[in-house]
C-alpha cells in the first residue's frame, strides 16, 4: 500500500522533487520504506529520477490503472471512495457482486487490467484483452425499490459519455438502450446487475459494469466483433491514458449517483441529445422474432417509442428487446 501512497504523492506534484524525508513524514513510514516503494515502482516501469539533497521526481509512468493514480483525482467521491485495481479477474461485475454479498459498503469500484470471463448483456461474452481497455464495475446500495432503478443503465450511459468527453474531448453517442458508439461503431458496453434480498425482495446492491475499448487495435478484436467495434485510440489516432479516463468516468458516475433519481430531467435531456436511435429504421430482436420498425423518440421513462409497419406505436423497455440498425450496427 505504501507503494500506492508514494505514487500518489509523486503524481500530486509532477514537476517537483519530493524529498524522501517529506514523503516519509507525510505517509508515516520510514525513509527506507519510501526508498523500497520507489524501487518497486521503478521495477514496474515508472521512471523516477533522484537528485542529491532534492529527492525524487516522477518522469514517466506506464499505462496502468492503479489505486495510486486514482486516489488523488477521486478524493471526496463516494463512488470510487474505495478501489480494487486488480491484474486479472473473471469479471469485475462478478467480483463486485461477490464483495457485495460479503458485506462491502457502497462506493467500491473494481477495475481489472484483464477479464478472463467478461460478461455482456443477454448472456453474451465481452472481450477484455489485457491492458487495452477499461473494465470497471461499481458497487452501489441505493435505498430504493427495485422498480425505481429500471432506467439506471441509461443514466450510466450518459455518465460514461460525460467521462469520455472530459478525458478525450470527444462526446460519443448512445445506441438505445446502452451501447456507447463513436463514428458508427461500438466503443463501450454497459451491464447493470442487481441483487435482491431473498425474503423481502428489497434491493440489496446494484452493480453497473462498464467496458470501454480504449487502446485496442483492430486485431485485438475477434473477427466477428471487429466490423462493428472500435476503440478511442483508433478514432482519435493516438493512445489514451487509461488511468485518466478511469478517473473521469468514475467522477462522472459519482456526480450522477449523487442526483439519482431526483435529477432525472437533466439526465433524460442529455440521454435524448446523445441517443442516435430515434429517426432510424430498426430491427426489434427478441429470442423468438425479428420485426422491422421506425424508432421515433425516447419517452419520459427512457423507453424507445417505435412505430411498427402496421402503424401501431409502442414504447419498449430495456431488456424487452434489442435493437439493431437496418443498414449497419447503429
Ligand atoms: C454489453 O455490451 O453487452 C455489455 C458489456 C459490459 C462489459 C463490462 S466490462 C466490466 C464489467 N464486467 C463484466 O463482466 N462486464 C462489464
Amino acid at each position: 500500500m505504501s507503494r500506492e501512497n508514494v505514487l500518489s504523492l509523486l503524481l500530486e506534484r509532477p514537476t517537483e522533487y519530493l524529498s524522501g524525508e517529506a514523503m516519509s513524514r507525510a505517509l508515516g513510514i520510514s525513509r527506507a520504506g519510501v526508498w523500497k516503494a520507489i524501487e518497486a515502482l521503478r521495477q514496474e516501469g515508472y521512471e523516477i529520477s533522484s537528485a542529491p539533497n532534492r529527492g525524487y521526481r516522477l518522469e514517466s509512468a506506464p499505462d496502468r490503472v492503479r489505486e495510486g493514480e486514482l486516489a488523488g483525482p477521486l478524493a471526496g467521491c463516494l463512488v470510487g471512495g474505495s478501489l480494487a485495481c486488480l491484474d486479472t479477474i473473471d469479471s469485475t461485475n462478478t467480483e463486485c457482486k461477490r464483495r457485495a454479498m460479503a458485506g462491502t459498503p457502497e462506493g467500491l469500484v473494481v477495475i481489472a487490467e484483464e477479464q478472463t470471463g467478461g460478461r455482456g448483456r443477454l448472456g453474451r461474452s465481452f472481450q477484455s484483452p489485457r491492458g487495452c481497455g477499461l473494465y470497471l464495475s461499481a458497487l452501489l446500495r441505493p435505498r430504493l425499490e427495485p422498480a425505481a432503478v429500471t432506467d439506471f443503465t441509461a443514466w450510466v450511459a450518459v455518465a460514461v459519455c460525460d467521462g469520455i468527453e472530459a478525458a478525450c474531448g470527444v462526446r460519443p453517442r448512445i445506441k438505445w438502450t446502452n451501447d456507447i458508439v463513436l463514428n458508427g461503431k461500438k466503443l463501450c458496453g454497459i451491464l447493470t446487475e442487481l441483487g435482491l434480498e431473498s425474503e423481502s425482495n428489497a434491493l440489496e446492491y446494484l452493480v453497473p459494469g462498464i467496458g470501454i475499448n480504449v487502446n485496442h487495435r483492430p486485431e485485438d478484436f475477434s473477427e466477428d466483433v471487429r466490423p462493428m467495434a472500435t476503440s478511442l485510440a483508433q478514432e482519435l489516432g493516438r493512445p489514451v491514458r487509461r488511468s485518466l479516463l478511469a478517473a473521469e468516468v468514475i467522477k462522472a458516475l459519482d456526480r450522477m449517483y449523487a442526483v439519482f433519481p431526483q435529477g432525472k430531467q437533466e439526465y433524460l435531456d442529455k440521454y435524448r441529445a446523445d441517443c442516435l436511435t430515434p429517426g432510424n429504421q430498426v430491427q426489434l430482436i427478441t429470442p423468438a422474432s425479428r420485426q422491422e420498425a421506425r424508432a421515433l423518440a425516447i419517452d419520459d421513462d427512457f423507453r424507445l417509442v417505435v412505430e411498427l409497419a402496421d402503424g401501431t406505436r409502442k414504447a419498449l423497455s430495456a431488456g424487452e428487446v434489442s435493437v439493431r440498425g437496418m443498414y449497419g450496427y447503429v
